[in-house]
């Protein structure tokens, strides 16, 4: 499986807006301990200044975090989510943008949420996400990533419903996100639930 480019993950998250958008929301809506992590980035997050979700897709989790009081918006590589994510939450802000350029000042955000987003990332690219992600999080601000787990094996593509995906070993992204100058405060591993393949893995890191 090769790398997906940015032009191809936009392309092919165009292609799957409308059905993905139908499908994000119940999801969030069933799964208690996913809940209790963006709780949790919501109560640290929530006197430090803006939060972007990026890579937010059609928007349900910038409006989560909205619902728990956050000052929140969303930036997605593919236009159609983010005309789906306007539509549906007119008085959220969400822009086209990648996530490794983002067009940010430095340290302009008090928070970063990357829900399953840099998923399709080369595992070489992680290091200037990570990078990038500190570029503009303001010291002391926090970063959840969320993202497949590995169980055990290295870094390993798998064939995701819309584009090549990577799963990682939970320590192995955390040693790159300390190497691009974050902090670690925790982590959360859950197993799969109803209809889902893999372990599940979230990082809670400070900048
Ligand atoms: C699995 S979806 C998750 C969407 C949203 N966070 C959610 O959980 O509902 C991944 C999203 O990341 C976006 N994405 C992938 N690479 C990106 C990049 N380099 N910059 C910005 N967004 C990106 C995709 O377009 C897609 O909408």
């Amino acid at each position: 499986m090769n790398p997906p480019t940015a032009a191809a993950t936009a392309d092919a998250y165009d292609a799957i807006a409308v059905v993905y958008a139908q499908l994000a929301r119940p999801d969030l809506d069933t799964v208690a301990l996913d809940r209790a992590v963006l709780a949790a980035f919501a109560e640290v997050a929530r006197t430090t200044g803006p939060v972007a979700e990026l890579g937010c897709g059609p928007g349900p989790v910038t409006a989560h975090l909205r619902d728990l009081g956050l000052d929140v918006f969303g930036v997605d590589l593919s236009p159609a989510m983010i005309a789906l994510a306007r539509e549906a939450y007119p008085d959220l802000r969400f822009e086209v943008g990648s996530m490794d350029a983002l067009d940010l000042a430095d340290a302009s955000l008090g928070g970063i949420v990357s829900w399953y987003s840099v998923i399709h990332a080369a595992p070489p690219d992680l290091p200037a996400y990570l990078a990038e992600f500190r570029r503009v999080l303001a010291p002391g601000g926090h970063l959840l990533l969320a993202f497949f787990e590995s169980e055990g094996e290295p870094v390993t593509p798998f064939d995701h419903k819309v584009i090549t995906a990577y799963r990682w070993p939970v320590d192995h992204l955390a040693e790159l996100a300390r190497a691009a100058g974050f902090v670690e405060v925790g982590r959360m591993l859950r197993e799969p639930g109803d209809g889902e393949r893999f372990r599940r893995g979230h990082l809670l890191m400070r900048g």
